[in-house]
């Protein structure tokens, strides 16, 4: 939108979340509260600014292409306005104000609110909405002919106003130069002694000035996150509309209510997902593939026609099509399947390369190591990569076979169509089509087993 500067307010600590972690850090929706609200920003206009205080480096390292604003005391919303005065002084246009911890707000919602206060050609104008229980929020009183007189924070309110369900949102928009001379008057005589930009209107009201109220019927978008209770609520929220959104682009959620799939997750169509399944990060699933129960893929890539059996765990990891996993595998960061790879139950993969074709389906450990196409990984192999002090590689050309409970000792390597024993200790290399056994020679002692007593059952 043209000439709109956006500024939000992330500068708070968050006393009711009773935490160590400044309250827009908090995550929703995997994703830290003042994110949400900044990509509602930013489908508006692009000149956004963000006011920032308690762990203001943290929440700066999170965004680039945004300017950011420094509140060192947080002495209230409006002082944390009067903190962007400088920056935004030599602008023009409105400024849309927004706080950082309302995370449901929708661009449909911020723009049609733009719309009431161009249209109305208002000097201010402030979003509110009506709801059941009121309890915490600044109320909207509103004067003779309707129109929004103040508004009186909860903790300063009579019992009269405390009766008034029209809350305020803290979304306002302002004509700058008139919003800056208003808050050169506030002042901070009230029951928290702070600034508070709520005044702002009774200032701008009482200089004749022309302010509005738009009313939302979105109640839900306009929750402000203030305790734990809220934010588990707004994650709910945030994640129903993830999966609504996944399943009207043709995706199967089969019990969406216990189903996490972060913002930032990509599902092709066709794709079935199993109850309580988990999926993070910048994850993407190809096309029809299956994620069966109690899986979590935390930043990974999982190609088509792709099957994850129940219980597996994939963190960073790359998955092709046509792969079948699990049940109760674990894919660590640098696991990367080509397609068609089998894994099976209690496998543990970590920084290694399975090449397309590849099978192993028991109890192995493959840690650092290269692995080609078609090899058969037996029940139990364990590369052997870590010394105590440093880690070494494995490497395992196309078509070899490493038989059941053997050791591979790093760094080691098997050459093409290679064939390793059962039970072998490998520590040389293995030449191509080579055998290789690396173990005790059996010894036979004739009726020499020890007498045991039969017992029944
Ligand atoms: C505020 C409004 C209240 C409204 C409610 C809606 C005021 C005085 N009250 O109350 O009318 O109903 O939001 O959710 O504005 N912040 C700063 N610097 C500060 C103080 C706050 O940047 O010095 C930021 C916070 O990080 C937060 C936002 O402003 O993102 C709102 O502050 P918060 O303390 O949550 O205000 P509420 O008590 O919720
Ligand atoms: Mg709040």
């Amino acid at each position: 939108m043209k000439n709109l500067n956006i500024l939000i307010l992330a500068a708070g600590k968050g006393t009711r979340m009773k935490s160590q972690k400044a309250k827009v850090l908090h995550h929703a929706g995997g994703a830290p509260l003042v994110s949400h609200v900044l990509r509602a920003a930013l489908s508006v206009s692009e000149r956004v600014f963000i006011v920032v205080g308690h762990q203001a480096d943290d929440v700066k390292s999170l965004f680039s292409g945004v300017t950011f604003i420094d509140q060192k005391e947080q002495l209230g919303t409006g002082h944390a306005v009067m903190c962007a005065r400088e920056t935004l002084r030599e602008l023009d246009g409105d400024l849309l104000v927004l706080p950082g911890d309302v995370p449901l707000i929708r661009t449909e919602t911020i723009q049609e609110f733009l719309r009431f206060h161009r249209e109305g050609t208002y000097d201010a104008s402030v979003l509110t909405a009506e709801i059941a229980n009121p309890f915490g929020y600044g109320r909207i009183v509103r004067g003779k002919s309707n129109g929004v007189e103040r508004i009186v924070e909860h903790r300063d309110a009579s019992p009269d106003v405390l009766k008034i369900n029209e809350i305020n949102t803290s979304i306002y928009v302002f004509n700058m130069s008139l919003l800056f001379d208003a808050l050169s008057k506030l002042r901070n005589d009230n029951a928290q002694s702070e600034y508070y930009l709520t005044d702002v209107i009774a200032i701008l009201n009482s200089a004749h000035k022309k302010v509005g109220a738009w009313k939302t019927v979105q109640a839900e978008e306009i929750l402000g996150i203030n305790t734990r209770k809220e934010l588990a609520y707004t994650d709910q929220v945030l994640r129903r509309r993830k999966n609504e959104e996944l399943m009207a682009d043709g995706v199967t959620i089969i019990d969406p209510a216990s189903t996490f799939i972060d913002a930032g997750v990509k599902i092709g169509a066709d794709t079935v997902i199993y109850p309580s399944v988990q999926i993070y990060g910048e994850s993407e699933i190809g096309e029809d593939s299956t994620i069966h129960s109690f899986t979590r893929i935390s930043s990974s890539r999982v190609g088509s026609q792709s099957t994850l059996l129940e219980g597996c765990v994939l963190e960073e990891s790359v998955v092709g099509d046509d792969v079948i996993i699990g049940p109760y595998a674990r894919l660590r960061p640098g696991a990367k399947l080509e397609a068609a790879v089998r894994v099976g139950n209690f496998v543990e993969i970590k920084k290694s390369t399975l090449g397309a074709g590849t099978k192993a389906m028991h109890l192995a450990y493959i840690g650092d190591a290269t692995i080609g196409k078609r090899v058969n990984v037996g029940a139990g192999v364990i590369t052997v990569n870590y010394d105590g002090t440093n880690k070494f590689p494995t490497t395992i050309e196309d078509d070899a076979f490493i038989g059941s409970d053997s050791q591979l000792i790093a760094p080691v390597h098997v050459g093409k169509g290679g064939f390793v024993a059962a039970g072998s200790t490998i520590t040389e290399d293995v030449p191509a089509e080579s055998l290789a056994i690396g173990r005790g020679r059996q010894v036979n002692k004739e009726n020499r087993a020890p007498h045991r007593k039969k017992t029944s059952g």
